[in-house]
C-alpha cells in the first residue's frame, strides 16, 4: 500500500486507496500520479462547486498541475439542484470540447453532490473512466466517498439515476470541516452515528466519550473518525458492491423514515438531520417489535442530541403523508416494505413484517 495510503480496499477488478490526512489536497498530485504512473501522465478534469472551488479549488489545481498533470476546471453551482442530467449535459459537453483522453482522471472536490455528479460523469464517460473523490463535508468524508454508488436526480426521484463506479482514490483533508457551517458538522455526525450503531458497540462508546473533541473537530479526533468511518463502511460494501445481498441496505438504518421526513419537508431539514430523527424511529419500532432494550433507544438519543441531532420533529408532518410518502419511495424502488431495524448495537436486522400502525407509532413518537 505504500506510507502514501492509509486504507487499500479491494474491489473486484480495482482497489480505491483513501489518504486521511491535514493538507492532503497539497499533495493530491502526487498521490494521483502514484496510482495512474506514467509519463505520460493522464489529463485531469477537475469538478467542484463555486463555494469549494473558491476556498480550495486552487490548491487543488495547483498540487495537480505540480504533478505534472494537465488539468481542467468544471465549477458547478452548489446544491442538490445541480445532480441533473443538464448538469451531466455541460460536464459532457465539457469534455468533448477539450478533447480529454480516454485516460482522463476526474476529480470530485467537494461535498456528495459534486462526488455523486462527478463520479457519474465518470461512470459513463466514454463507457467508464477513472474517477478520484475529495471530500469537502463531513457527510462525504464518512460516507458519501467510498462505496462506488453514484447518482443524480430526475423529477421521479432523488438518486433514481446511476452507476456503480469506484473511485481509484479519496484523498480527505480534514483541515477542510474548518470552513463548513456547525450544521453540515453535525449532521455528518449523524452518518458516523448510524454506522457505529449498526456495527460496533465500541465505536459508540467511542463517540461518547470523545464528544467534545469530535464536535471541535481537533484534528487527530476527526482523522480517526474518518477512517474508522471509512473502515465500516468499506466491510459492508465489500461483502455486497451491488447492492444484491442485502448486506449493503443495513446502511440505510434510519432512512427510511429519514428519507420521508427528508421529502416532505421539503429539504428544510439537513439529510443527516433526518436521518437522526429515522433512527430515533427505528430504535424505537426495534423496542416496539421486542427487539431491542429501552436501554439501548435511550443511548442512542442520547448520543445523537450529543452532537446537537434533533430527536424530536418540531414541524410535525401528517403522518399519512409520510406513510404515503415511505410507500411511494418503495413502489418507485421496487422493493418490498423493508426495515433495517437493531437487535443490538452492532447487530442490525432486515425485517419486512412490520405493521403499518407500528411505523406510524414509531414516526409520532418524534411528534412534539
Ligand atoms: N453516493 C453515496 O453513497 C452518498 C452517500 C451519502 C450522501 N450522498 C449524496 O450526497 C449529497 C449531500 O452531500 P453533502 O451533504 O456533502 O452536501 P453538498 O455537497 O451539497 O454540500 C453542502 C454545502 O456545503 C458547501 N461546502 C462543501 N464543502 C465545504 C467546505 N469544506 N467548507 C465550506 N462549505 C463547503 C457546498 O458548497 C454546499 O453548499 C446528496 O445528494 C446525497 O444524495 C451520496
Ligand atoms: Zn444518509
Amino acid at each position: 500500500m505504500g506510507p502514501m495510503f492509509d486504507l487499500q480496499i479491494p474491489f473486484e477488478d480495482q482497489a480505491t486507496r483513501v489518504a486521511v490526512r491535514l493538507d492532503v489536497l497539497d499533495r493530491l498530485g502526487s498521490l494521483l500520479t502514484q496510482l495512474t504512473g506514467g509519463p505520460p501522465r493522464p489529463d485531469v478534469l477537475l469538478v467542484t462547486d463555486r463555494h469549494v472551488g473558491q476556498l480550495y479549488g486552487h490548491s487543488a489545481a495547483e498540487s495537480l498541475r505540480q504533478a505534472g498533470l494537465k488539468t481542467l476546471d468544471f465549477q458547478i453551482e452548489p446544491g442538490e439542484a445541480s445532480k441533473s442530467l443538464e448538469v451531466v449535459g455541460e460536464v459532457y459537453r465539457y469534455l468533448a470540447g477539450h478533447s480529454l483522453a480516454r485516460d482522463t482522471v476526474i476529480v470530485s472536490l467537494g461535498g456528495g453532490v459534486v462526488s455523486d455528479l462527478a463520479g457519474f460523469v465518470a461512470a459513463t464517460w466514454m463507457r467508464g473512466i477513472r474517477f478520484a473523490v475529495c471530500p469537502t463535508t463531513l457527510e462525504a468524508d464518512v460516507d458519501a466517498s467510498i462505496g462506488g454508488k453514484t447518482a443524480i436526480n430526475v423529477p421521479g426521484g432523488k438518486n433514481l439515476v446511476g452507476a456503480f463506479h469506484q473511485p481509484i482514490l479519496v484523498a480527505v483533508d480534514p483541515a477542510c470541516l474548518k470552513t463548513l457551517d456547525t450544521r453540515d458538522v453535525r449532521a455528518g455526525l449523524a452518518e458516523s452515528v448510524k454506522h457505529a450503531l449498526v456495527s460496533s458497540d465500541e465505536f459508540v462508546t467511542w463517540h461518547e466519550a470523545n464528544a467534545d473533541a469530535i464536535l471541535a473537530l481537533d484534528d487527530p479526533t476527526t482523522v480517526e473518525l474518518i477512517l474508522e468511518n471509512l473502515r465500516i463502511k468499506a466491510n459492508i460494501v465489500q461483502k455486497d458492491v451491488h447492492e444484491r445481498a442485502g448486506l449493503r441496505m443495513l446502511l440505510n438504518f434510519g432512512h427510511t423514515i429519514g428519507h420521508a421526513i427528508e421529502e416532505c419537508c421539503r429539504f428544510a431539514l439537513r439529510h443527516g438531520e433526518c436521518v437522526s430523527l429515522g433512527m430515533v424511529a427505528a430504535c424505537r419500532l426495534s423496542h416496539a417489535m421486542g427487539l431491542l432494550d429501552e436501554s439501548v433507544v435511550r443511548r442512542a438519543e442520547t448520543t445523537l442530541a450529543r452532537f446537537g441531532l434533533p430527536t424530536e420533529l418540531r414541524d410535525p408532518i401528517e403522518t399519512d403523508l409520510i406513510m404515503a410518502t415511505i410507500r411511494k419511495d418503495k413502489k418507485i424502488r421496487g422493493g418490498t416494505e423493508q426495515f433495517v431495524l437493531l437487535e443490538a448495537i452492532g447487530r442490525p436486522v432486515v425485517r419486512n413484517d412490520i405493521p403499518q400502525q407500528a411505523v406510524r407509532d414509531a414516526y409520532e413518537s418524534l411528534l412534539p
